[in-house]
């Protein structure tokens, strides 16, 4: 399958698996290279841009194919490194950049000039045409069902990316509740031209976290996640436990005093607590309503392999199928 987004990327397949905190590390990111997506490797996991730039150098060491980094920007108090991190990714000779969070303008001429192609994950239409117009590659339009930090607008991909498309010169990847060959297609159709996966690629074999958190995953139902945070405006959607819980009856006895230390407890530190030790109700991390059409831990080969062979065959044999002779071959789509 040739789209713009495989071209940009110079990958096989229009599927990308989004930085995950304390889940991209360079197995992760190399399997699902080796697979013909493109991997990513989580910056910020690494506690300084010297680890950062070793995670580099493994995930090369374990992939010949293209491979990338997300740079996430938080608001912080005490901001990292961003600058020497940026420098780790250049070094490594990364030509792929995923950012997330705070406008990433600023460091767009240092990335372009080290022919860096940067994709940029929006909640919204508007941050999507305000990254095309500060110069990114390609963005992820992250629709309200997705793990991590959906933002506040609460727009479902079956209306965010429509709009996207009909708004948006850059080709785009579709994020939020991807799972399978269903949900390539349906995005295809619905005009993104490649699909990033988050949930999906840590109940596979290569992520690098506890079984118990795969095994999770696979319990969950569509029904399991919460959004923590909303009263921060930094809303976070986590699957659901004990550290969740009690994270919420804060939430709902404070109510709009709240303020992020009331449920530093809950998360702050958790992801290596959770993702290496398998604490499950450490706190809260994030998972995507996907959960529910969860069910395997296959390898990220046979789970790519699956996605474009049963994708083809949903576009060849299904909806193909369900026009008749008369239908024109080649419609005038917007
Ligand atoms: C455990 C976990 C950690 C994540 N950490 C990050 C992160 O550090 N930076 C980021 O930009 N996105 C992060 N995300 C979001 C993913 O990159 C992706 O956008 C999201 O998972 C897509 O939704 P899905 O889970 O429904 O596939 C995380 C998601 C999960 C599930």
């Amino acid at each position: 399958m040739k789209t713009r987004i495989t071209e940009l990327f110079g990958v096989k397949h229009p599927i990308m698996q989004g930085g995950m905190h304390f889940v991209g590390l360079a197995e992760l990111a190399a399997a699902v290279s080796n697979a013909g997506g493109l991997g990513i490797i989580t910056a910020l996991t690494q506690r300084t841009p010297e680890d950062l730039a070793r995670e580099i150098d493994r995930c090369r060491g374990m992939t010949d194919k293209p491979f990338g980094v997300n740079l996430t920007f938080l608001p912080s108090v005490n901001p990292p490194d961003y600058p020497s991190y940026v420098q780790a990714i250049l070094d490594g000779g990364v030509k792929i950049v995923e950012t997330a969070g705070n406008n990433p303008q600023k460091w767009l001429p240092k990335l372009h000039a080290a022919g860096v192609k940067v994709v940029h994950k929006c909640t919204s239409v508007r941050h999507a045409l305000k990254a095309e117009a500060i110069g990114c590659d390609a963005v992820s339009v992250d629709g309200f069902e997705c793990g991590g930090h959906p933002g506040e607008d609460d727009v479902p991909n079956f209306i965010l990316l429509p709009r996207a498309a009909e708004e948006l010169k850059v080709p785009f990847l579709a994020s939020g509740g991807m799972a399978d060959a269903r949900s390539l297609v349906a995005a295809l159709a619905l005009g993104a031209e490649g699909m990033n996966m988050g949930t999906r690629f840590m109940a596979t074999q290569e992520a690098p976290i506890h079984e118990r958190v795969k095994q999770a995953i696979i319990a969950a139902s569509e029904l399991d996640t919460r959004l923590i945070m909303r009263p921060l405006r930094n809303t976070e959607r986590v699957l659901i436990n004990a550290g969740v819980d009690r994270l919420l009856e804060k939430e709902k006895a404070l109510g709009a005093d709240i303020k992020f230390e009331d449920i530093v407890g809950e998360v702050a530190g958790v992801y290596p607590k959770v993702m290496r030790e398998g604490d499950m109700d450490a706190g809260a991390w994030s998972c995507g309503m996907v959960a529910g059409l969860i069910r395997d831990i296959p390898t990220c080969r046979d789970l790519i392999d699956q996605i474009m062979s049963e994708a083809a065959q949903l576009i060849r044999g299904r909806l193909e199928g369900l026009l008749d002779d008369e239908a024109p071959a080649t419609a005038a789509v917007a």
